[in-house]
């Protein structure tokens, strides 16, 4: 991107662009600040807030940390038709279906019609809205299979031109309208990025790539190698395929390519210019996770965001269990919970014991640095919805209440809260993506996730706090989530038939009687605590969920719940969130490792610092007001200094076994210090499956350093053979994208 436009870009953000401050704009911060009484003040517990009332606690204002949130997920074509002129643009016509008979087309939702329905969506105490892509898609349609019928890029995931809106759904002044309007009423925005592909190699478009309606590239005349020409992926489980090979017939960009790095960050750059707070990132195991660091670290460098990635799983048994794993906690990004949505359809739509609800959340746990970042969702436009599996609101009504309450930030699919399906195919692809019927905010689904989705943000047990299981069994699940004082209780019993009758329960719950928090909608009563923390016997009725909360005074005692982002840089802001951090008038320090960070804003539940000038790591970190003690701990990483991508490559290698594995590791954090555990150095290095004698990996590495760096190989046995001396140095550039290829030296 030229360096002219990025410039006058930044300078439209300062003006129009604000740093995103819904809960100070205008009378409504005043208007919270009068509503809060802290809960532990009152006699008993109040009674549920009504639906759709203003929360105490407000959300922590920043970008980072989306802990509180529901995130609401829309697919804009097939939301809200605000515009018609746009159906059928100019200079993109023929893909528009009128009477939504061809499910491949354009059907007429946009952005103006999304900006519209803004109330209807922040009445379900949504706060995070996550956009399909919105790049301008391809202009000529597919024919499949000799179907007459035309497939246009409707979705999305097709993008001719990632530095233009697509212009059935709009203009960048409709999208900043969106972000404006969107912000204005305490609600972010994340955009659905695809940087893994452009659009289908074998027709249409035939892949080419555009940049402000200008040619930059074209896939057969490919004469600078912006896409890798290696057929469709052979082997979804081994990274090189996924990687370096087409997901389908999408042609497949080559990150490695300076010019690619450059076109691709420069379109995200766009992007952060015009306000947007999170990026949803398509696709993440099918492109280089040492490439997609480098775009979460420039993406932090301009202010914390929040960032997730699409990397489907079956989780622990999954061939690539690992280097999912690995991706998780080094890049900077959370993982759509793939494993937790399959738990939730064996569990609500097949049948299966609650119990595994439980385990499958101990596995995340054990296994995430940072599980409470980790996005849980029940439908999504990929997969057959959950009404298609199993016709029943009660069940689709208990998915959600686990899904709104359990550790991990919840999203909705547009659609859910109306109980929207389409039984066509199954319910596959494209039936999951019906046009929105209805906006109707009496459903009991829209009812329960607006309950719950305020009290995310009034009682931070359920952004921050930890898991307790108090019964779990074949039809009931039981357990308590708790931050400090603060504690959610949740019970349900999933039998559509089956009462249940229920011992004492030892909840953490203060002595009192607490209504239910979803208004007894879902058949919740009144739940009483006695002095020594027992409830009463009692009977859940079938399809009972009922949810008792207790929202604690501000604490003398610091809490942190969140520190973000999860992968920064000297010099950038992280941002701390908890409570009872005291305030700016008394302030404290902020803990990193044992360095002390520059404190930049300080309030009771949120401090922003910057980061001070130490060596990258894994650090822990924590909030010491003036009048002590300090609060608890939590980790972050922190890289070198500002990152670049550099493809490491190894030749000559000792003829490698089909188990061996090579790593690389060097003399700066980024590569492991030199070490020779595995998990630690980086990889294992990857490379066509013939190919016995040498491996690569584009990895994230300190700009402007230089680095000395070596091989080892991890034999199928344990052992291990490393590379002689002297060790390989290299010059990282300060800035773009570069690549280094050391001979083995054995
Ligand atoms: C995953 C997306 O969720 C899906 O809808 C899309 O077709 C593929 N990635 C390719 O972009
Ligand atoms: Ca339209």
């Amino acid at each position: 991107m030229p360096s002219s436009a990025a410039g006058s870009h930044r300078s439209a953000r300062a003006s129009r662009f604000p740093r995103w401050r819904p809960w100070l704009m205008g009378g409504l911060g005043v208007v919270l600040a009068l509503l809060w009484v802290p809960a532990a003040a009152l006699p008993l517990p109040p009674s549920a807030p009504p639906f759709g009332a203003v929360a105490s606690n407000p959300p922590p204002e920043n970008a980072a940390d989306f802990k509180p949130d529901v995130i609401y997920q829309v697919v804009i074509d097939r939301f809200f038709d605000g515009d018609p002129s746009n159906n059928d643009p100019v200079g993109d016509t023929g893909m528009y279906s009128a009477d939504h008979s061809n499910w491949h087309a354009y059907w007429g939702g946009d952005l103006v019609g999304l900006t519209q329905k803004l109330p209807y969506i922040a009445g379900m105490g949504v706060t995070a809205l996550w956009i399909s892509p919105v790049v301008d898609n391809v202009h000529s349609p597919l024919f499949y299979n000799g179907s007459p019928l035309p497939n246009a890029g409707y979705h999305g995931y097709w993008a001719r031109d990632d530095y233009q809106i697509d212009s059935h759904f709009g203009t960048w002044a409709d999208f900043d309208r969106l972000v404006q309007t969107a912000h204005q009423m305490g609600i972010k925005l994340i955009i659905d990025f695809a940087a893994n592909h452009s659009n289908p190699n074998g027709g249409g478009d035939g892949g080419n790539l555009y940049q402000d309606g200008k040619l930059v590239a074209n896939y057969n005349d490919d004469i600078a190698g912006w896409f890798h020409h290696n057929g469709g992926i052979f082997n979804f489980d081994d990274l090189y395929s996924d990687e370096y090979e087409n997901l389908f017939d999408l042609a497949d960009l080559a990150q490695e390519n300076p010019q690619v790095d450059a076109y691709l960050k420069g379109a995200i750059t766009r992007f952060l210019q015009h306000g947007v707070d999170g990026i949803r990132f398509d696709a993440v195991k099918h492109m280089p996770g040492g490439w997609l660091t480098t775009v979460n670290d420039m993406i932090q460098a301009e202010g914390p965001h929040y960032l997730v990635g699409e990397w489907p799983s079956s989780g622990i048994a999954d061939p690539l269990h690992t280097s999912q794993l690995r991706f998780a906690n080094t890049s900077g990004m959370a993982l759509l919970d793939f494993s937790m949505n399959a738990a939730i359809d064996n569990v609500f739509a097949t049948g299966d014991s609650m119990v595994e609800l439980d385990g499958t959340q101990q596995h995340i746990n054990q296994d995430f640095l940072w599980p409470l970042d980790q996005p849980l969702f029940i439908d999504n436009h990929d997969n057959p919805r959950f009404l298609n599996k199993r016709m029943s609101h009660d069940l689709l009504n208990d998915a959600l209440a686990f899904t709104l309450t359990a550790p991990g930030i919840p999203i909705i699919y547009y659609g859910t809260e109306q109980y929207l399906f389409d039984n066509t195919n199954g319910g596959n692809d494209p039936y999951n993506r019906p046009m929105m019927a209805s906006f109707s905010t009496t459903t009991p689904a829209y009812q329960l996730i607006s309950a719950l989705g305020h009290l995310r943000h009034q009682n931070p047990a359920l952004a921050y706090g930890s898991l307790r299981s108090l019964v779990l069994g074949q039809d009931v699940y039981i357990y308590e989530r708790q931050f400090g004082n603060n504690v959610v209780l949740v019970a349900m019993n999933r039998s559509l038939n089956k009462a249940l009758s229920l011992a004492s329960l030892a909840t953490n719950l203060p002595t009192g009687r607490y209504s239910d928090a979803l208004g007894g909608r879902f058949g919740g009563g009144d739940l009483l605590v006695n002095r020594d923390g027992s409830t009463p016997g009692m009977t859940m009725q079938p399809s009972e969920v009922a949810v008792w909360q207790f929202t604690a005074a501000e604490p003398s005692t610091p809490l942190l719940g969140s520190v973000g982002p999860e992968q920064t840089h000297p010099g950038d802001a992280l941002i701390l969130d908890g409570e009872g951090f005291g305030n700016v008038a008394t302030g404290g320090r902020v803990e990193i490792g044992s360095s002390v960070a520059t404190v930049k804003s300080w309030s009771a539940h949120s401090i922003t610092v910057q980061v001070p000038p130490i060596q990258g790591g894994l650090y822990t970190l924590r909030v010491c007001p003036f009048a002590e003690p300090c609060s608890n701990r939590l980790v972050a990483r922190v890289a070198s200094g500002p990152q670049v991508p550099v493809t490491f490559r190894v030749t000559g290698l000792p003829d490698l076994a089909p188990a061996d594995q090579v790593y690389l590791t060097g003399d700066t954090p980024e590569l492991g210090n030199e070490t020779g555990m595995k998990e630690l150095a980086i990889g294992p290095l990857i490379g066509p499956i013939l190919d016995h004698t040498s491996k690569f990996l584009l990895v994230s590495v300190p700009a402007c350093q230089t680095l000395t760096y070596h091989f080892f190989v991890v034999h199928h046995d344990g052992t291990q053979t490393v590379e002689a001396g002297p060790e390989h140095m290299m010059v990282v550039p300060c800035t773009g994208e570069s690549s280094v290829t050391a001979l083995w030296q054995a």
